[in-house]
């Protein structure tokens, strides 16, 4: 079974709470509750864990080399200053996806630059909650393409879910 580190940095803990005009109102545990449901149609695991430390974060990214074979990440605001979050994303060969709740891009424009994209396999931004599942997709997708699975669960086309099975029915 595959294992998916979910991670979230700084002031992520107080979704549903903060800024809901441009976060939603979402908790973090209904993020984890999605992803986790999705993972669960594609057989794969997900541990979540946040925090609002940079140096904690790196430590995680550091340790996840051989324990986890994903990484589902919203740096939050780290995305656009830290290099050590880069560096550490650098250091593992565990592919990351980059997550951002918002869109970035039509934001201020400190917000337009990313130091840890480039060391994830992409980044999907601007469609809420949403996101996190796709890069639970994304990054299931890649690890099976690398393995040379084309395990049916790991089709790349969102997996087996329920939602998607009655979808349509109304
Ligand atoms: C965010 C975007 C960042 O710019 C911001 O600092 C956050 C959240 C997002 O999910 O949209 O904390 O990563």
């Amino acid at each position: 079974m595959l294992k998916i580190l979910l991670l979230n940095g700084p002031n992520l803990g107080r979704l549903g709470k903060r800024e809901p005009a441009v976060y939603g109102r979402a908790t973090l545990a209904d993020v984890e509750r999605s992803v986790r449901g999705r993972a669960k149609a594609c057989g794969a695991k997900v541990d979540s864990f946040q925090s609002d430390v940079e140096g904690v974060l790196v430590s995680k990214i550091g340790g996840s080399e051989g324990v986890y074979d994903g990484i589902i990440f919203n740096p939050g605001a780290y995305t656009h200053t830290s290099i050590a979050l880069r560096d550490a994303l650098q250091s593992v060969r565990v592919p990351c996806v980059e997550v951002h709740l918002s869109n970035t891009a039509a934001r201020e424009g400190f917000r337009h630059v990313s130091h840890t994209a480039a060391a994830s396999l992409g980044q999907i931004m601007g469609f809420g909650v949403l996101g996190y599942e796709l890069a639970l997709i994304a990054v299931i997708d890649y690890i099976s393409s690398r393995n040379g699975k084309a395990a049916n669960k790991h089709n790349g086309k969102g997996c087996k879910v329920k939602r998607e099975k009655s979808r349509g029915k109304g």
